[in-house]
């Protein structure tokens, strides 16, 4: 949800804010602007669309000045367009500000401000604080406060109810940026004789390897030689700057089309990455120091909670079946959204998993925080190594699939599931999995990858396929057992990238109510891996059949298909532990061409951003 960007140096911001901008406008595309500050006045260029039309209007202006910020933004409060487009000035011109969040009492605030004579030129919560910056510089600070800037931001924002990323530029502060969040990321890159400030390490590409991440509650005074940290109470904070691993965190397109079509092929890579050095051979079983948590203190758990969004709520179901097969513990899924609110009773011996792609999804971050407010041992699955996930839970394991940039997710969704079957596998063999078992499992991760480069040569055919039913308006996804999470999500990938009305279920369940959609236009995806229930599935797609619903068959029996399914994606024979990883690739192909058929902009869905920051 929106990114933020800012530099204070000795160079040109104009083309560094740009180019940062342009790494970050996944996180929001509804419109992006900058603000530049120089000899006194501020220069702000803000334009609806893309981060491309906003670089054309720049361009136009030839502003050199040293230092700026910027924003796109993913619209939560007043409509998209140019005004209420970031950055945003105080009515009386002294302070503009980009804001990545929500400030939920907003309205109060600007009553206040309103009776104090300040005016407004949009509809959004954010012009709201950069208002309030301006009240409490001009009326509850005086001019010999030492460090007047920050403690103005600072005062406002002890009056914040909501969530926050924020740079402001002020126009008596030349040589000043002032950032500050609470539960919204915000980074801060160490360069020489310069800073930037991103809400993500992909801002920094090519021009900081060292970071500070700013904590919630903390607010940052920068200039180009030096940067301090304070908390909200006003006390110093010590910086702690840490590298970022580039290699981790490339998002070159190389030779792709999209980053979609390029993160589904490196689908093999990223499972390889999960398990390197997470496999022991001798003992049948997966290797996790990073669970931070001993083998004596793993046994006392006897329930694991999983919470998450979205995808990684899809893969949670699919460790769902995985841990309660082979590790035998029972497991609970919760949304994470639901679950901060919902105030569940918990047995004293659960485990709690969070699992986030980006370790910024805020739903998620807030399920982390409540259960470790009520004391429970909660570890994460990322992708983002430094996310506020992965810092503020107590272990965890990181993924390791590279950074994930389209916005819906692929590669990160498989390596999920397999970071979850690595737990399975490893309770697994602290209780009743034997030896052979354990074995037989550990064969079968590590000869996925390879299978998954095999699976990956249909995409011809599935693009065929994708072709002949992409003008469909309507599709069920159907597959039972632990391939229902895996309909859930191919329907989800559908829906996201084409804007086609999708819905996954367990196949037997079709007949209790979906059964009533089946008709010549809603055509079904089945997936039937699973020899144990696939005679059942098989029926199943004989009562769609029977309706006249067209079928589309994910099978590794394709041979029972033959005269039921319109079209069939042969798969192959896999392990158990591993099927469902492969089950996912040909909905993600399917999902990708008929997105691309449609004309639809599959990196950069509508309505959609990668890390979702705002509740
Ligand atoms: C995936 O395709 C989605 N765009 C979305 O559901 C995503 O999985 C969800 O927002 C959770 O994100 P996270 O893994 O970064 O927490
Ligand atoms: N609430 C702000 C707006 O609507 C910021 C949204 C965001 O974080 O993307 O403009």
């Amino acid at each position: 949800m929106c990114g933020i960007t800012g530099y204070v140096g000795k160079r040109n911001a104009t083309p560094i804010l740009i180019e940062s901008l342009t790494k970050l406008e996944y996180r929001g595309y509804d419109s992006a602007g900058l603000a530049l500050l120089k000899s006194g006045n501020f220069n702000v260029i803000k334009k609806t669309g893309r981060v491309a039309s906003l670089a054309n209007e720049v361009a136009k202006k030839q502003i050199d000045a040293n230092i700026g910020i910027s924003h796109t933004r993913w619209a939560t409060h007043g409509g998209v367009n140019d005004a209420n487009a970031h950055p945003h000035i105080s009515s009386d011109g002294k302070f503009t500000l980009v804001h990545n969040g929500i400030i939920e009492n907003y309205e109060n605030i600007k009553n206040f401000l309103v009776n104090q004579g300040y005016t407004f030129a949009s509809q959004t919560d954010s012009e709201v604080l950069v208002n309030l910056i301006a009240y409490h510089y001009e009326h509850r600070t005086s001019p010999d406060t030492k460090n007047r800037f920050t403690e103005s931001v600072r005062k406002a924002l002890i009056h914040i109810e909501g969530t926050y990323g924020i740079a402001v530029l002020g126009k008596d502060f030349p040589e000043e940026i002032v950032v500050a969040r609470k539960g919204s990321p915000l980074l801060i890159g160490v360069g020489k004789n310069e800073y930037l400030v991103s809400s993500d390490v992909l801002g920094f590409a090519g021009r900081a390897t060292n970071v500070i991440y700013l904590e919630d509650g903390q607010i940052a005074s920068i200039t180009c030689d030096n940067c301090d940290v304070i908390t909200m109470t006003n006390s110093p904070v010590g910086i702690d700057i840490k590298e970022i691993d580039w290699e981790l965190e490339n998002a070159d397109l190389g030779t792709s089309k999209t980053y979609m079509q390029k993160e589904i092929f490196e689908q093999p890579k990223a499972l390889e990455n999960a398990i390197r050095g997470r496999i022991s051979d001798d003992l049948s079983t997966s290797v996790l120091n990073g669970l931070n948590i001993t083998p004596t203190e793993l046994r006392q758990f006897d329930r694991i909670l999983f919470c998450a969004c979205g995808t990684a709520w899809h893969a949670c179901l699919v460790a769902e079946y995985l841990i309660e097969k082979y590790a035998r513990i029972p497991v609970e899924v919760e949304y994470a959204s639901e679950f901060r609110y919902r105030n569940a009773p918990l047995d004293k011996s659960t485990l709690v998993f969070v699992v986030s792609q980006s370790g910024e999804t805020i739903d998620t971050l807030q399920a982390l925080r409540e259960s470790k407010r009520k004391g429970f041992k909660t570890l994460a699955i990322t992708n983002s190594v430094g996310s506020t996930i992965s810092r503020e839970s107590d272990g965890g394991l990181y993924q390791y699939a590279g950074k994930e940039v389209g916005v819906a997710s692929t590669k990160a969704f498989t390596s999920q599931i397999m970071i979850c079957l690595l737990i399975a596998l490893y309770i697994g063999r602290m209780r009743d999995l034997s030896f052979s078992e354990g074995r037989e499992i550990v064969k079968a991760i590590t000869s996925l990858p390879n299978a998954i480069r095999d699976i990956l040569k249909l995409a011809p055919q599935i693009e065929k396929i994708a072709k002949k039913y992409s003008h469909y308006n309507d599709f069920l996804f159907l597959g039972r057992l632990s391939e229902f999470p895996i309909a859930l999500e191919g329907a989800l990938k559908l829906k996201e990238i084409s804007y086609i009305h999708a819905e996954g279920y367990p196949s037997a369940e079709m007949k209790h109510g979906p059964i009533a959609l089946v008709s010549p236009e809603c055509p079904s995806v089945i997936l039937a891996n699973d020899a144990e229930i696939t005679p059942k599935v098989v029926s199943n797609a004989q009562e769609i059949k029977a309706r006249s619903g067209k079928i589309i068959a994910i099978t590794n029996t394709p041979e029972l298909f033959a005269n039921i399914a319109d079209d069939i994606i042969a798969m192959p024979n896999l392990h158990d532990s591993v099927r469902v990883i492969a089950t996912t690739i040909p909905l993600q192909i399917l999902a990708y061409y008929i997105a691309l058929e449609r004309g639809c902009d599959v990196d950069k869905p509508r309505n959609l951003a990668k890390a979702v920051t705002v509740e």
